[in-house]
């Protein structure tokens, strides 16, 4: 099998909360590749989490605690990592959140703080971490998020999150053309549901999975390898033509109609 080489190559990868994380799956992924990663975390219990997971590797990564709705942490994280001389090639954003009693129900019920709080941590976050990687990113470099389908679509439940997601993906494309002329390419990873710390609290989550299963050309649910192995085509050069895409990793549920 043909194996991408990502030697001497840093990725800043935000989201990890446990071992069935996308941020996680992705960040072994790259670690196999060669690549060295630094995490930031949200919390103490995560970092546990986390040092527990990388213990079995070769190196000890760098870990920064920052919650991204805080202005000062995420400065203070970019301006820690370059005054260290620290350069980065790759950015994973994999963060999302929601008020749980807004995740289901009536969606005209919605409140205005749920709403600004999942557009913040949800959506917001994507601009500031691109903001602050920018200034210490490679050329050639590579960003990435990941988003859901409930941005085109309505899947009961997701609610507040599916309009979060289209605000995310929208992002996608105007971070894309903006940083397309310092060479840095941006793109999301629409995956199909799979289980993690987060889908789980989403109201109506298994008929989401089941109706993925029963209704995609390929008639089964992906997996989280799956997602981590399409995150890597995207960070790596062999995706290098491409920017301002959202990769539906989803058995191709989206292509259907009935
Ligand atoms: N699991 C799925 O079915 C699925 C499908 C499509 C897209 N996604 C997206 O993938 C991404 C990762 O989710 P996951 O499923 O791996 O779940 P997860 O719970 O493992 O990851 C979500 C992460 O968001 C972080 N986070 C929340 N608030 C934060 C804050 N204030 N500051 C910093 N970090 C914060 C959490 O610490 C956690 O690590 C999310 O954007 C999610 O919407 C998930």
């Amino acid at each position: 099998m043909f194996k991408i080489n990502l030697n001497n190559k840093t990725a800043l990868i935000f989201g990890f909360s446990n071992h069935r994380s996308i941020a996680w799956h992705t960040a072994n992924k790259l670690h196999k590749s060669g690549a060295k990663i630094i995490f930031s975390v949200y919390g103490a219990k995560m970092k546990e989490n986390l040092l527990k997971l990388v213990s079995e590797w070769n190196y000890n990564p760098m870990i920064i605690e920052c919650d991204v709705s805080n202005d000062n942490d995420i400065s203070k994280l970019y301006a820690d990592l370059n005054n260290d001389n620290q350069k980065i090639d790759m950015l994973v954003h994999s963060i999302a959140m929601a008020d749980k009693n807004e995740l289901g129900g009536d969606y005209l019920s919605l409140s205005r703080n749920g709403f600004k709080f999942a557009m913040d941590i949800s959506a917001y976050s994507f601009v500031s971490l691109c903001n602050g990687a920018r200034k210490i990113m490679n050329e050639q470099g590579s960003i990435i998020t990941f988003t859901f389908q409930a941005s085109e679509k309505v899947f009961p439940g997701y609610n507040v999150m599916g309009t979060a997601k289209a605000a995310l993906e929208h992002e996608v494309r105007q971070i894309a053309y903006t940083l397309g002329e310092s060479k840095i390419r941006v793109n999301a990873v629409s995956a199909g549901p799979v289980d993690t710390l987060s889908s789980r609290v989403i109201q109506g989550y298994k008929k989401m999975k089941n109706a993925a299963s029963e209704k995609s050309p390929l008639k089964r649910n992906i997996t989280l390898d799956e997602v981590a192995n399409s995150a890597l085509f995207l960070l790596s050069d062999m995706s290098s033509g491409i920017t301002g895409e959202i990769l539906h990793v989803d058995s191709g549920y989206n292509i259907m109609g009935i």
